[in-house]
């Protein structure tokens, strides 16, 4: 048992994914991994202990099937987003991979098109490939920008049933400004999905795609608490809509599909959000510490508003990534020629990353 008998193309496997590779960042076990985005802070104490309260007290009803509706995470996300977001406009499952992918199943599918622009997160092609949708790539500037008349342009001639914006980009780290968001959005018959997984590392002020919600009933925000919230293992994302859109949602979910557990230990995170938050600040001054650094030591980084850096300038990314590898530290090579990602991690982790780095004679 356990031995590998068949190989995937003998298997009655559906032709449209046939040949397409999962998704697979490596998990290696190395003292400083830097390569999935993280918060490698863990959860303090406090809300640790709060949250496993929590999560003893839904044990007790571990028997019955949980709330269908997550009805007081909803309220607690509706409080923690403001911009008078309310309850029924709120979504919610297991990461915001899945809330993406109850938007894909609702609102693409075969015959349909998702659209975003490239080099962009990985998983939307992928995620709109497994609802049996067609993937489309629109292209940025040589900055990894994207302006208000290129975008609009380039959505209006895709026509797609699902555009992604990603905001901050993954795994750019650019910004893109509620004005080319807006400007999508007029371009766009679709549903246009912001996804702001990265969005409270961005500068205070900035501006959130919350904020163009009324009115606009095509138009989903999407989060996680992966990133800021230190909460990746619990798997929760969320996001903001129509009421409408929402209900489209509840036709596709599995039944309960956000457990018990889930809930209370989501819920009680966020009754500590500002103290969940507290490392953000940390993390940023890490951010841009990295991105200062590299560029001193000879590579090109790219603005970031995000909880991560891309860098070029790199001569063979590989043989970079190994080495670091070597030094005990995971980035990622996100496919791009010439560069690599590496996340904002602890103090410790990120002058580990530098020194490592430092030690490696390949920038170009
Ligand atoms: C842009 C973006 N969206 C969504 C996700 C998925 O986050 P999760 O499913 O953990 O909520 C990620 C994770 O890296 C991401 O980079």
């Amino acid at each position: 048992m356990g031995e590998v008998s068949i190989r995937l193309d003998d298997l009655p496997l559906r032709d449209d994914l046939r040949g397409l590779t999962p998704y697979g960042a490596p998990q290696a076990p190395l003292p400083v991994a830097l390569n999935v985005n993280e918060n490698t802070h863990p959860v303090p104490q406090e809300v640790a202990d709060d949250i496993l309260d929590a999560v003893a007290l839904a044990l007790r009803d571990v028997n019955r099937y949980p709330d269908r509706e997550f009805t007081e995470l909803r309220e607690g996300f509706a409080d923690y987003l403001g911009y008078g977001v309310t309850r029924e406009q709120i979504w919610a499952a297991n990461g915001s991979n899945e809330v993406l992918q109850h938007v894909l199943q609702a609102f693409g599918g075969p015959g349909r098109t998702a659209f975003g622009f490239a080099p962009t997160y990985s998983m939307y092609p992928l995620l709109t490939r497994a609802t049996g949708a067609t993937w489309v790539a629109g292209s940025r500037a040589a900055d990894f920008s994207v302006d208000a008349e290129s975008a609009a342009f380039q959505v209006a001639e895709a026509g797609a049933d699902v555009v992604f914006l990603c905001a901050p980009n993954n795994p750019t780290g650019t910004p893109m400004t509620l004005e080319v968001i807006e400007a999508v959005y007029d371009a766009s018959r679709g549903i246009v999905v912001v996804d702001e997984a990265y969005q409270e590392f961005a500068p205070r002020d900035a501006g959130s795609a919350l904020a163009l919600l009324p009115g606009r009933e095509r138009l989903v925000v999407s989060r996680t608490m992966s990133k800021a919230f230190a909460f990746a293992g619990a798997r929760v994302g969320y996001m903001a809509a129509d009421p409408a859109l929402v209900d489209a949602l509840r036709l596709v979910r599995l039944p309960y599909h956000l457990s018990s557990l889930t809930q209370a230990a989501a819920t009680a995170a966020l009754r500590h959000a500002s103290t969940m938050l507290q490392m953000v600040d940390e993390i940023v001054a890490q951010r841009d510490r990295i991105g200062a650094t590299v560029e001193a030591i000879g590579y090109e980084p790219y603005d970031s508003w995000a909880n991560f850096v891309l860098f070029g300038g790199v001569e063979d990314s590989a043989e970079t990534w190994q080495a670091l590898y070597d030094r005990g530290v995971l980035v990622r090579d996100v496919g791009i020629p010439h560069h690599l990602r590496v996340t904002a991690g602890t103090e410790q982790e990120t002058t580990a990353f530098l020194d490592a780095l430092a030690s490696i004679d390949s920038g170009s």
